[in-house]
């Protein structure tokens, strides 16, 4: 069965999203200072939908690969007659797993929410307007969220691959 790239016995999509995690964070907080201190409202818009539509893309192609291994645990241990993960560390890994299902599964739900309502309720050209308010508070927590994914995600890539 392949490995992923970056030298650990993943797979290729596993390290795909693992960069994804770890590159999303940047471009996000970019986007944000475009907002708040650039007052560059069309960038930021076109960042966000953007990184949106590579979320979207990253977490498809990912749940086609696990399906395709016929679910995470093949691809922790690969071989079932010799497992690298003893049954403890998978018990730990798993547990990560579930904590980081609560925000993956969270975030995009707020994403599309965050996303879809900017873009019914801010003028076009985009601008600061009546909903700022309600957008900032939303967007915060939708910020929060994917940087807890992202956080998680890592946590769990690290205990089943590199720790393990
Ligand atoms: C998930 C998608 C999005 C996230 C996470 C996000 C994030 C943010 C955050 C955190 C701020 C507040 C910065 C501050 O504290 O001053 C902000 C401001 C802003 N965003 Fe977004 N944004 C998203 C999508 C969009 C879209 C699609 C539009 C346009 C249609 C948009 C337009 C704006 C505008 C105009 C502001 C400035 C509000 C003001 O300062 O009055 N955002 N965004």
């Amino acid at each position: 069965m392949e490995k992923g790239f970056l030298g650990y016995d993943s797979s290729l999509m596993l390290d795909v999203v693992v960069c994804a995690l770890v590159l999303v964070v940047p471009v996000l907080v970019y986007s944000i200072s475009l907002a708040k201190f650039s007052k560059k409202f069309g960038l930021h818009k076109a960042i966000q939908l953007g990184l949106g539509v590579a979320l979207l893309l990253t977490v498809a192609l990912f749940e086609i690969d696990i399906r395709m291994h016929g679910g995470w645990q093949n691809i922790v241990n690969k071989d079932p007659a010799s497992p690298r993960v003893s049954p403890e560390q998978l018990q730990l890994i798993s547990q990560s797993l579930t904590v980081h299902l609560v925000f993956a599964i969270s975030t995009p739900v707020l994403w599309i929410w965050t996303t879809v309502e900017a873009l019914r309720r801010f003028p076009d050209p985009t601008a600061p307007s009546a909903y700022s308010r309600r957008h900032k508070t939303l967007a915060w927590l939708t910020t929060v969220d994917l940087v807890l994914t992202s956080a998680t995600g890592l946590l769990f890539y690290y205990l089943a691959f590199i720790a393990a």
